[in-house]
């Protein structure tokens, strides 16, 4: 029983260790965020570091996306305006290559969350 009860706090220690917490302001779950990325297929166009997939040049890579001033040369680069960026780029930017999705509110804040985690 003891070594059950160690195993489960180690898990839980570990599992831990691997989850960067969302950014001070930040709402969301970043961990959800990541594997909603990968549900949406955004790595089709976009290198995200700690989701999957080919090199591929099509949107620019987001692995400094927590740095970025402006999002998509328009906006501001804050929670909000990523949220409105990523379920319509079009409303902001009509000309953009990249589609509106169908991400549902909540899935485009967890996204947001994982995203400004991401640092060079
Ligand atoms: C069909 C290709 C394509 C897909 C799929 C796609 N994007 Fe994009 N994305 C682009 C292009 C093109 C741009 C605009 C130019 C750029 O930043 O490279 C862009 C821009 C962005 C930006 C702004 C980057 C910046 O620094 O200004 C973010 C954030 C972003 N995409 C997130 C996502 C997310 C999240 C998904 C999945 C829901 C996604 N993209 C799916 C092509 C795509």
């Amino acid at each position: 029983m003891r070594a059950v009860l160690l195993a489960a706090s180690l898990l839980a220690l570990l599992a831990g260790c691997s989850e960067k917490p969302a950014p001070a302001g930040v709402q969301g779950d970043p961990e959800r965020g990541r594997i909603a990325l990968a549900q949406h297929a955004c790595r089709a166009c976009h290198m995200i570091p700690g989701v999957t997939g080919s090199e591929v040049y099509v949107g620019r890579t987001l692995e400094d996306l927590g740095d970025r001033q402006y999002i998509g040369g328009k906006l501001p680069n804050n929670q909000a305006n990523l949220v409105r960026w990523i379920r319509d780029p079009q409303a902001i930017d009509p000309g953009t290559a990249m589609p509106a999705m169908g991400v549902s509110e909540r899935d485009a804040v967890d996204m947001s969350a994982y995203l400004l985690t991401l640092k060079k």
